[in-house]
């Protein structure tokens, strides 16, 4: 039998396919359901700095409008703004301290912050609850005209290098393929320190419906056939950063995993697939997967990881966006 176990970020990994920071892992029972079925480690949901901010705001909001509370002690409203944070928090922490009890694979915690101070905050209680590592989401859709691109890429930079500084766990960030140099920032954040980056997050898509002139949202899931950024953008940065790379987006069957490998991936992100398909289809791709490489003669998933990656055999391909040759063969 081929061994599919993978050292990802120096930790122990049963396989290369995780589950990707979303409600998935949302209790202790269903990460054992994860577990069971093979996955290799699972990332838990962003704890969003701007969710947390929300719901303390409300609460301010609400604690105003009592002239009980108000008139006691403006001190109040500090304590609300500790006790909001700290109770969403220890939610988080609580499903961290459980899952680390009861289950033998990694637990990689997700955070998605706002502002260059809050990071460091949940990112050592993060780690004092147990979690293996932390992901950052750094996602964010740069819409102010007056900030500079070189500007935000800094910010995210600093973010990172102050988390590596108060954390011992590995940090992995999870980006956006909308960066002008993105594989210069790929690089830059592998010298700063992360311990991995993850090719791509999905964001959130609106969308317009025309019979009723209603925003509405685009598909929340995935399709199988939008692994291809990813896949190029693996093949092109494998062997080029210290920091692992995760393929994430569009990962549906064993094949789209088995590409990601040969492309350079550490580990494969999977998300839209288990929610529409359930646990059951981690183990269906990685029994896919043994047998796939099995068939072509792999004994274990390093052998045949960045087989076809630009660094491995400057395969151009991937560095090509043009149609030119395509048409010109297409009557
Ligand atoms: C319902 C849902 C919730 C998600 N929540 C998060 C999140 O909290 N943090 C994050 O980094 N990514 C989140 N994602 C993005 C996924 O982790 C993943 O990057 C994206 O769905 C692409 O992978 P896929 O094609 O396997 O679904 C979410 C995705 C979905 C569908």
């Amino acid at each position: 039998m081929a061994e599919m176990n993978v050292r990802y970020m120096g930790l122990n990994l049963p396989s290369p396919l995780i589950i990707g920071s979303s409600g998935l892992a949302k209790s202790v029972q269903a990460i054992k359901e994860f577990e069971s079925n093979g996955a290799g480690a699972v990332v838990l949901k962003s704890l969003f700095e701007e969710q947390i901010a929300m719901d303390t705001d409300q609460n301010i909001k609400t604690a105003l409008e009592d002239i009980f509370i108000y008139s006691e002690a403006s001190e109040n409203l500090d304590y609300i703004d500790y006790y909001t944070k700290n109770n969403l928090l220890s939610d988080y922490l609580k499903l961290i301290r459980d899952a680390k009890r009861e289950v033998n694979i990694p637990i990689i915690a997700s955070i998605n912050c706002l502002t260059n101070g809050q990071w460091m905050y949940f990112a050592k209680k993060i780690e004092e609850a147990g979690a293996d590592a932390i992901e950052l989401n750094m996602a964010s859709l740069p819409i102010d005209l007056r900030v500079e691109s070189i500007e935000i890429e800094k910010l995210h930079l600093d973010i990172l290098k102050k988390v590596k500084e108060s954390v011992r766990i590995p940090v992995a960030v999870k980006i956006g393929p909308g960066y002008s140099n993105l594989a210069l920032f790929i690089k830059r954040l592998s010298d700063s320190g992360a311990d991995a980056v993850v090719l791509f997050n999905r964001f959130y898509s609106p969308d317009i419906n025309i019979d009723t002139f209603a925003v509405a949202s685009a598909n929340a899931f995935s399709s199988p056939s939008e692994y291809y950024n990813s896949l190029r953008w693996i093949a092109i940065m494998h062997g080029k950063t210290e920091s692992d790379l995760a393929a994430s987006t569009g990962v549906h069957d064993s094949s789209a995993m088995i590409k990601q490998i040969l492309a350079g991936a550490k580990v494969v992100e999977i998300t839209s697939a288990v929610y529409k398909r359930g646990a059951e289809v981690i183990s269906e791709i990685l029994a896919q997967t043994q047998s796939w490489m099995q068939a072509k003669g792999f004994s274990s998933v390093d052998q045949f990881r960045g087989k076809i990656s630009v660094y491995s055999n400057n395969v151009a391909s991937f560095e090509r966006i043009q149609f030119m040759k395509y048409f010109a063969s297409v009557e």
